[in-house]
């Protein structure tokens, strides 16, 4: 049987925290919870973009309960800004979905220094996830979602090249950061395990949905590929992050090269389960972010 938000079960009195909310993925995610009674932060760095988003999901549902969070994940301070007004705010989280992301921006870096992609797809995430650990272990059953790609199967992580230090290659850089996102899931479930915790990491891609990924490079690309509408695609995301799952899932669409479908357990590729490549990348990011986590 296809799985569908059908078989969502309600979600009054849990609270999700949803990165990059106001359109594309996010914004399907948060308004097929908000539907089944979640409470919500849609979290976005416009807040004029993010209060549209809340509008729209009240049209379809009055008594949505919703939040607007501000967060640039292009600039660490912001992230931990946010984490911390969430924390002050908050008395659960019962999953984060780490969904923002970026796909073949002209080549820049992030305010503290890393390549674009992998700044705000990966290490922004990372950030957010390691600041919000006391509120998750506070909440019983809490899990993280990440997104990943198909994308995933051609990235490496070179740790020469993580803040555009070699000529920038945006299907390179976006590979490697839709990987690193791939193994922190995998790690993070690793080390919550190893800990005792109650919490579960679980992974996610989209297939290939129609959202404005592509808004900086060429949006039309998506037409030569077998694709589906944001709506299908949150329906992995929603899947890992209210299924009954194992810790360590990666969930994607089934279809064809996984590019459309129903969401099923997804591929994964050999680099993306070595726990030395991802132990690697947690102690830089742990470093880099001056920061203690696991
Ligand atoms: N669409 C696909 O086919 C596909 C395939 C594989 C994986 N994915 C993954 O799915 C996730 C969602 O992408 P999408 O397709 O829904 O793209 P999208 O429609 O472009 O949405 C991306 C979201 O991320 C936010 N964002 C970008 N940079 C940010 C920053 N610095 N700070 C805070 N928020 C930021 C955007 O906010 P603004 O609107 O303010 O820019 C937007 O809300 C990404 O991780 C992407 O890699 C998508």
């Amino acid at each position: 049987m296809n799985w569908t938000t059908d078989q969502i079960k309600d979600q009054g009195g849990r609270v999700f925290l949803v990165t990059g909310a106001n359109t594309g993925l996010g914004f399907e995610t948060a308004r097929a919870l908000a539907k089944k009674n979640a409470f919500v932060i849609l979290a976005g760095r416009d807040q004029h973009k993010i209060y549209q988003a809340m509008l729209n999901i009240r049209a379809e549902k009055p008594e949505a309960r919703l939040e607007a969070g501000l967060v640039d994940l292009s600039d660490l301070s912001s992230v931990q800004a946010f984490a911390e007004s969430i924390l002050a705010k908050h008395q659960r989280l019962d999953v984060l979905v780490n969904n923002a992301g970026v796909m073949f921006p002209p080549p820049g870096k992030t305010k503290d220094g890393f390549e674009l992609q992998f700044g705000v797809n990966f290490i922004a995430h990372f950030a957010l996830t390691a600041r919000l650990l006391p509120l998750l272990k506070k909440t019983p059953g809490s899990r993280v979602v990440t997104l990943s790609s198909i994308a995933h199967k051609n990235g490496k992580i070179d740790f020469d090249n993580l803040k555009l230090e070699k000529p920038y290659n945006k299907f390179r850089e976006y590979g490697q950061s839709k990987v690193a996102d791939l193994l922190f899931a995998l790690e993070l479930q690793r080390r919550l395990e190893k800990n005792g915790l109650d919490i579960i990491s679980v992974a996610a891609h989209p297939g290939i949905s129609k959202t404005e990924l592509l808004r900086t490079d060429q949006p039309e690309m998506i037409n030569e590929f077998p694709h589906m509408s944001a709506s299908q695609g949150a329906l992995s995301s929603l899947l890992a992050a209210t299924g009954k799952l194992e810790g360590g899932s990666y969930i994607g669409p089934d279809g064809e090269g996984e590019m459309t479908g129903y969401p099923t357990h997804a591929f994964v590729a050999e680099y993306a389960k070595d726990p030395l490549v991802a132990s690697a990348l947690w102690e830089y990011s742990k470093h880099e972010l001056g920061i203690d986590f696991l």
